[in-house]
């Protein structure tokens, strides 16, 4: 089956690697530019790489000229402009949310408007703006605590919190708020489309659940968790993440399995509220970024329509005939399809040059070697991203250049990942988080915490209910 794969970072070299185990497969691949990994498995496999901008038009030039079987679309993105539709209109299946079910991520606000009507729980409230000057006002007048977040999808960036309500400290933190949302705003901006979003602000552990669907069968994977923030100890900028987590077995050491059954059906519920307004089948993986909160026990924060990176690494390795489930998925062969599941936890880290992610052109132009037959040996796998083959070289993109994966318990994992480090070198600091997957006893007793407050709540069935002061709305 000829397979075109759509994207050009570490979690479509996972993808891609996956369709790659079944022999009869050839992988194409569209990127913007030569993802070394992904170039070794189109090698591999007798296919053909694809320099190119990924747009609409240029995949259908794609399609045209390779005739595949199926398509991949791994980044949002295209997603969002319709890259999936210009297969399925070809009559070509495709593993990839339509344009119109996209906008469970593309925007914020039709997330969470769909989750009131719906009535789907871990809902927050909200309010979204369509001007800088209401939604300042709001913010200034406004009494609780509240995270201002662009109104869709801007790759994590501008949201703030104001984290408490010290009554002293109050009105002076919600003016500095309301004179930084045309900076927030300034990240989502789409004709017709509210700028801002404002949502009551929660806190808990957060974890993510992807969840595949053909349209008719939906196979919830196992979790996983991101580590936002670029440096240790969760300190510095947030990225993309810094590194991820899944398991042992399908549940994180935090995570309870009622919370992964009660976010499942929070998944599936939105995956047919979302087919019901759209009036299309969701076909691909739907990912519930999650909180584990006081106010709710599973709460969303966000929804992607593709999988997150890098839990995608995290993931993927640990799902056996993985490739064989993407395309039940894009084909609607899902039902009856069995998941096995690797019971050993996943550790990955993310390897950045220094720049990232606040100075991008710092982080560029970089030559980056890594010996792959010596990290293999050690039992670790490499999914490469932000770094595009030059010639014989590596160089740097900007952001995350490798995504360093190890099976196993976290200790031995993370002892074969500082080994590995040996063997990746660059003209520039490079910059990797060594606590990814350390801090799992810290997040194991905030959950505690919080399941005591929301189970407490639930039995006295004041699940969400919250009452802080909104202007001119009383009681939000
Ligand atoms: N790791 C977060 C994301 O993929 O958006």
């Amino acid at each position: 089956m000829k397979v075109l794969i759509v994207g050009d970072g570490a979690r479509e070299n996972a993808l891609a690697k996956s369709l790659s185990l079944e022999s009869s497969n050839e992988i194409f691949a569209l990127s913007s530019y030569i993802n070394p990994g992904i170039k070794e498995i189109v090698d591999s496999t007798k296919g053909k790489y694809f320099l190119g901008e990924i747009t609409p038009e240029q995949v259908r030039e794609v399609i045209s000229r390779v005739n595949p079987d199926m398509g991949v679309i791994g980044p949002e993105d295209p997603l969002f402009r319709g890259v999936s539709d210009e297969f399925r209109k070809e009559g070509i299946p495709a593993f990839g949310a339509s344009k119109k079910n996209a906008r469970i991520e593309e925007s914020k606000v039709w997330a969470r408007w769909l989750m009131w009507k719906y009535e789907i729980p871990g809902r927050l409230r909200y309010k979204a703006f369509s001007t800088m000057e209401e939604a300042a006002k709001f913010i200034s007048e406004y009494g609780g605590s509240l995270a201002v977040k662009p109104a869709g999808q801007a790759g994590g960036k501008g949201v703030k919190v104001i984290a408490d309500i010290q009554a002293y400290l109050s009105k002076d933190k919600r003016q500095a708020m309301a004179k930084s949302v045309n900076e927030i705003g300034s990240y989502y901006n789409k004709e017709g489309e509210p700028k801002i979003i404002v949502e009551e602000k929660v806190d808990g552990p957060e974890y993510t659940l992807h969840v595949l669907s053909d349209g008719n069968t939906i196979m919830p994977l196992p979790l996983a968790q991101d580590y936002k923030n670029a440096y240790q100890d969760g300190i510095g900028p947030e990225t993309g993440g810094m590194g991820s987590v899944s398991g042992p077995g399908f549940l994180l050491p935090f995570i309870n399995q009622d919370e992964y059954d009660e976010t499942f059906e929070i998944v599936k519920r939105t995956v047919s509220a979302v087919e019901k307004e759209t009036g299309e089948s969701y076909t691909g993986v739907i990912a519930g970024q999650m909180m584990l909160t006081g106010l709710w026990g599973p709460t969303v924060i966000e929804y992607y329509s593709r999988f997150g990176d890098p839990e995608a690494s995290a993931i993927i390795p640990r799902i056996q005939d993985f490739g064989d489930l993407v395309v039940r998925t894009a084909t609607g062969h899902l039902s009856g399809a069995k998941l096995k599941v690797d019971e050993r936890p996943s550790l990955v880290w993310a390897v950045s040059p220094l720049g990232y992610p606040l100075d991008r052109k710092l982080a560029s132009g970089h030559r980056i070697s890594i010996d792959l037959p010596k990290v293999r040996e050690i039992g670790c796998d490499v999914f490469f991203g932000s770094v595009a083959l030059e010639g014989s070289f590596l160089v740097t993109k900007g952001s995350r250049a490798l995504e360093l994966v190890c099976l196993g318990d976290f200790e031995e994992s993370k002892r074969r990942l500082l080994k590995s480090m040996s063997f990746i070198d660059s003209d520039v600091k490079l910059i990797y988080r060594t606590d990814i997957g350390s801090t799992i006893q810290e997040q194991a007793e905030k959950a505690e915490i919080v399941r005591y407050t929301y189970t407490s709540r639930k039995s006295r069935g004041t699940l969400g209910v919250s009452a802080d002061w909104s202007p001119n709305g009383g009681l939000w």
